[in-house]
């Protein structure tokens, strides 16, 4: 009897156990940006990794290699963003502000363009695949290992051609661009890198002179993580007009969005 009564206990108290974590603490967690963001970018990448012996980048890299038909960019895309939402979560501005992006490099219609983080090269297909002909794409990325898979994602792409991947970093390499490149000045920015670099880059491109009256700075993340500072910037600058474009972090639920900001001068 008392047997049967210890195992009645331990049997409500797991139920009890499992009920907090299914009802209370799992929602809770997928709710916070910060838990989300450490669960899917951190925990689950490792974890991964070490059951793998690869690495996420490498993982979607063959993805592509197996889904995607070599020299088509869209199918590229589409294959990424199949296994960031039916395998692994990754930090790529996935399909929702994805086409915020591609609709912005439409109206655009820039002839000089830089991107600030690369990743996997995700973006920077979506955006290569708009340009016109003659116009280049140059993106800086200062992790080797991403650098080597997004080369060899944008070459399956069939874009090989139209991208400049630069590896360093944005700090070192915003000062050198003109000379570097022969650019004067950039029609369209995408900043896709670390948050905290957004506005030390932002004015950099100022000092540097290389914005001009009517290039557009677009830039992901502005609320998950979030650039607060950033946007407290453009928004209140007199020499920006800026706008926030609502919509998801990459593949969740989470509010997230993209601020465009055209300089004025
Ligand atoms: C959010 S990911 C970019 C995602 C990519 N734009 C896409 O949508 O596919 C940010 C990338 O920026 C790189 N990064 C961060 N800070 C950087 C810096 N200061 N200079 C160059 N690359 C940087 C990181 O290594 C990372 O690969």
């Amino acid at each position: 009897m008392r047997m049967e009564c210890c195992l009645l206990t331990v049997c409500a108290l797991c139920a009890a156990l499992l009920f907090v974590l299914f009802y209370w603490l799992v929602p809770a967690v997928q709710r916070s940006s910060l838990c989300t963001l450490i669960w899917h970018a951190t925990i689950t990448e490792r974890l991964r990794d070490t059951l793998t012996r690869s690495t996420r980048p490498q993982r979607m890299l063959k993805a592509v290699q197996k889904n995607a038909t070599k020299g088509n960019p869209q199918s590229v895309i589409s294959a990424i963003d199949y296994f960031c939402k039916n395998s692994e979560w990754a930090m790529n501005v996935g399909d929702e502000k994805g086409s915020i992006l591609d609709s912005v490099v439409t109206e655009v219609n820039p002839s000089t363009v830089l991107e600030l983080g690369t990743y996997c090269g995700y973006s920077t297909v979506r955006i290569a695949r708009l340009l016109s002909p003659g116009t280049k794409l140059i993106t800086l990325e200062f992790n080797p290992a991403y650098a080597a898979v997004a080369r060899q994602i944008i070459a399956y792409a069939g874009l090989q051609d139209k991208v400049t991947l630069v590896e360093g970093s944005s700090g070192e390499w915003i000062p050198q661009i003109k000379e570097r490149f022969g650019i004067t000045t950039f029609d369209f920015i995408f900043l896709d890198h670390w948050k905290d670099q957004y506005l030390p880059d932002i004015k950099l491109f100022e000092e540097c002179g290389l914005l001009r009256k009517g290039s557009v700075l677009l830039a992901d993340n502005v609320i998950c993580p979030g650039a607060p500072d950033y946007l407290e910037y453009v928004r209140n600058s007199p020499r920006y007009e800026s706008r926030y474009y609502p919509a998801h972090l990459e593949y969740t639920k989470l509010e997230d969005g993209l601020e465009k900001s055209v300089f004025l001068g």
